[in-house]
């Protein structure tokens, strides 16, 4: 009983992040995740599609393309499946064990690029997060913004010579709705949502990030007082 109280109350704290092509989202969530380990609370870092063994061979078959070849409702489902085991063995957990879990992508992103950009029904999504998440929502959900030309850009930079990916590689026309979905999202769910102007220097929006965090989560957290801005 005891043990099972206490690890109640030290539960971690569940914080996505989401946006487009290009938007900065690794080198944000890494930015923040040495910022809180410096506060001294533990994190995970962890990604999507991914971040479980299995859920990873599941990334290397939707970015290699093969998802396209399906449609996006069955798509969807390898998503999904990705999310349920991502889920079950890593974020679970660890939110247990009190971790701060700082996850890149989650089911927003289900929602902008299969239901929205994909044209997916939202009901058959809907259903497929009540089996693959259940009762589990972020805590906070960090949507960085930017336009659709500084992201394809970016994303263009990073990979070099390299083919874009199965996403990378839609017509500006997906990136926008991409943005417009993510925008949505934002408006619709303030309580969970933040969204940042992810234009200008990483530091810059590194700042950004931190207040909408320190506002939302480290006020009202018990170690709130030995945490300095
Ligand atoms: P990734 O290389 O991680 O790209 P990014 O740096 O943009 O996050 O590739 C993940 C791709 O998968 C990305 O294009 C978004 C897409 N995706 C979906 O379409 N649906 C989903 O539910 C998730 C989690 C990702």
């Amino acid at each position: 009983m005891m043990a099972a109280s206490l690890a109640t109350s030290a539960r971690g704290r569940f914080i996505t992040f989401e946006g487009g092509e290009g938007a900065g989202k690794s080198t944000q969530i890494k930015l923040l995740a040495e910022r809180l380990d410096a506060t001294g609370l533990r994190t995970v870092v962890t990604r999507e599609p991914g971040g479980s063994p299995g859920a990873e061979i599941m990334r290397h078959l939707v970015l290699s393309g093969m998802g396209k070849l399906l449609g996006s409702a069955t798509e969807s489902l390898l998503f999904a499946a990705a999310r349920a085991d991502h889920v079950k063995l890593v974020i679970e957990p660890a939110l247990e064990r009190g971790m701060w879990v700082l996850c890149d992508r989650f089911a927003d992103s289900t929602r902008a690029y299969q239901g929205y950009a994909g044209e997916v029904d939202p009901k058959f999504l809907d259903a497929l997060e009540r089996v693959t998440i259940g009762n589990l929502k972020p805590d906070l959900t960090i949507i960085l913004d930017l336009p659709i030309e500084t992201g394809m850009r970016r994303a263009a930079e990073r990979r070099g010579k390299g083919p874009p990916d199965r996403f990378e590689d839609e017509a500006a026309g997906f990136h926008q709705k991409l943005r417009d979905a993510f925008r949505q999202i934002a408006e619709r769910e303030p309580d969970r949502c933040v969204l940042i102007d992810a234009e200008g220097e990483p530091a810059i929006v590194a700042g950004r990030v931190w207040t909408a965090l320190r506002d939302r989560l480290l006020t009202q957290a018990p170690a709130a007082e030995a945490i300095s801005a």
